[in-house]
């Protein structure tokens, strides 16, 4: 009975040689010296030993579980002080590696065409003017020209609120703010997104951007529109440029047309202008015996899509990193 005991005692400390983590540390304490552990049950069978042996054996069983117990805390400890050094090594910074170097980020592509559009325009006289992307009915369509049930109004269909407010279809309300806000001379562009519930293609995006020009004063002509036009996208190609002036219509401009531009070997339509309309004048309180004005919206996106060869409006809005970081900011050769 005393060499089973014995038996069991170095296989505990067999196992215990050999176990390389906690977990197996812990299932040997239960094994051997659990409630129901082996080395326990030991004592056990003292009932059934002559009374004479039971000493003797009794305190061999508990010098075995106490030598055990021992072993295992130290075990214990190694396998821990092992750990915390094996995770400081792991965590260890190497400050004399090579830095890996910070990534600039870039304008989007649209934003670039829009900064060089005002710059340019900045340049010709024309101040920055902002409105309110969430419009009124009465700023987008009614002192333009359109009245309720115009059917111009179906061109520019739109995303409304509960409230009768809308995502404004053009940044043609601004040209209303601005002439609510100052008399002529007036001379202002504004940037900015228009909305329109257009159906998704290539070239028209729910989401887009224009940048409008006005400028009220006397003796505006038509010409002065049609030289700037020409002098604003020659300047911006850094060549002079091939555009029709396209006969159309919208209701707050008379005569109005649509500017088409040559590129590789097609027209694109990029913006609509013509004179402001008398009626929209006198809406404004500007006197259209008096004075006359001008005013163009361009759209941006189709623009930029131009300027770097983008076949399909899309591309610019699904933020696709690859494709976004190949316009860098002066990337103005050559086009
Ligand atoms: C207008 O929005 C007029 N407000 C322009 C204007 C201003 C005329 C001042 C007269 C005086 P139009 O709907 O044609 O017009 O849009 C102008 C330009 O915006 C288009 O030539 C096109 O370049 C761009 N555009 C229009 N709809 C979309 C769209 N869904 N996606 C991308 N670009 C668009
Ligand atoms: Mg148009």
């Amino acid at each position: 009975m005393s060499d089973d005991l014995d038996k069991l005692f170095h296989q505990a400390m067999s196992s215990l040689t050999s176990c390389q983590t906690l977990e197996l540390c812990q299932q040997i304490d239960i094994k051997y010296l659990g409630k129901k552990g082996l080395l326990t049950a030991q004592l056990r069978q003292l009932g059934q030993m002559p009374a004479e042996d039971r000493p003797a054996f009794g305190q061999k069983v508990n010098v075995h579980k106490a030598s055990l117990t021992v072993a295992l805390q130290e075990k214990k400890t190694a396998l821990e002080a092992e750990a915390i050094k094996a995770q400081i090594a792991n965590e260890r910074i190497d400050v004399t590696l090579p830095g890996r170097g910070q990534t600039t980020g870039s304008l989007h592509p649209i934003t670039i065409v829009n900064n060089r559009l005002v710059s340019l325009l900045s340049g010709f006289g024309f101040k920055v003017a902002v409105g309110p992307e969430v419009e009124d009915d009465y700023h987008n369509f009614e002192a333009l020209n359109f009245p309720a049930d115009h059917p111009a109004r179906d061109m520019q269909d739109t995303f409304f609120t509960k409230t009768g407010m809308l995502l404004r279809t053009h940044t043609s309300s601004v040209q209303i703010r601005s002439m609510e806000l100052q008399k002529p001379p007036i001379k202002i562009i504004a940037p900015g997104k228009a909305f329109r519930a257009d159906t998704i293609d290539a070239t028209h995006t729910p989401m887009f951007h224009q940048i409008e020009a006005l400028a009220v004063d006397k003796d505006l002509h038509f010409s002065d529109l049609k030289s700037l036009i020409y002098a604003l996208l020659s300047h911006y190609f850094g060549h002079e440029v091939k555009i029709r002036f396209r006969p159309s219509y919208f209701p707050f401009t008379e005569p109005s047309a649509e500017v088409d531009l040559w590129h590789n070997d097609r027209w694109l339509e990029v913006m609509g202008c013509g004179m402001v309309h008398p009626n929209v004048l006198a809406m404004s309180d500007i006197d259209p015996e008096a004075y006359t004005g001008y005013a163009f919206g361009l759209g941006i996106d189709r623009l930029t899509m131009l300027t770097y060869g983008v076949n399909d409006l899309r591309d610019l809005f699904s933020n696709d990193i690859r494709i976004l970081s190949q316009f860098p900011s002066e990337h103005w050769e050559g086009i």
